[in-house]
């Protein structure tokens, strides 16, 4: 699929009149990344932005001493690095790609000549700005007020739900997230976590299978939210 064919579909430019779409989309260059490459750091000052074609890139926040907190990861059709070319500050977290994947990526002067004048463009920058602070709060709200059990729970049925492959007996989380990146996802410990597993499997919830999750019974792991 071509850049333009694909940007057609992305709900960020949905709004776009076709020249317009046709206009922007030769702005755009395609940048393809390994498995695990930085495509910019916390700190880093901010030039583009972010389109995924093809793949999964996880936004994060890390410590000196090694520990991460995933804030988000994205995925096809999804948008990231707005903030800072918006506001002008830098980077206010790495992104790193998940496995190999393609990206599409705009200059900062080609965004901000594309929010110029488009009404409905800026409202979709806004409303995604918007979710995205939404989500942001739950976690917190998440991370003050429910134990690890229920954190982890609800992380399996929203990464289900959101990037999971439908079969025949549930869910099959297949994005090679190993221990410690489900640690960061819910501010856990990975020791925590690999108990956290035993326990669902041990109660037929889910099973693994390297870093894969196959998750059985979605309606039982949501009552486990509370
Ligand atoms: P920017 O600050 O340019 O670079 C890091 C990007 O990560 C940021 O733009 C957003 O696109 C994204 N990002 C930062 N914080 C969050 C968050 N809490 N939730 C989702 N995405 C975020």
């Amino acid at each position: 699929m071509d850049t333009e064919e694909f940007l057609k579909q992305v709900p960020l430019l949905r709004c776009l009149r076709a020249e317009d779409l046709k206009s922007l989309s030769a702005a755009f260059r395609v940048q393809s990344v390994r498995k695990g490459d930085v495509l910019f750091h916390k700190g880093s000052e901010g030039t583009t932005l972010y389109v995924i074609k093809k793949g999964s890139v996880k936004i994060v926040l890390s410590s000196m001493g090694g520990d991460e907190v995933i804030l988000a990861i994205f995925s096809e059709g999804d948008f990231f690095g707005e903030m800072s070319l918006l506001d002008g500050m830098p980077r206010s977290a790495d992104a790193v790609a998940l496995e190999p994947s393609q990206l599409l990526v705009l200059n900062r002067s080609e965004f901000l000549r594309f929010l110029k004048g488009n009404d409905e463009a800026i409202a979709a920058i806004l409303n995604g700005l918007s979710m995205r602070l939404r989500k942001t709060d739950d976690h917190l709200e998440d991370t003050c007020f429910l134990n690890i059990s229920a954190r982890f729970a609800k992380k399996l049925v929203e990464l289900a739900e959101a990037h999971g492959q439908k079969e025949e007996s549930g869910f099959l989380i297949d994005m090679d997230l190993k221990q410690r990146d489900l640690a960061s996802m819910v501010g856990a410990t990975r020791e925590s976590i690999n108990k956290e597993l035993r326990t669902l499997r041990e109660k037929g919830l889910v099973a693994t299978e390297g870093n894969k999750i196959r998750i059985y019974n979605l309606e039982r792991l949501k009552r486990r939210i509370h």
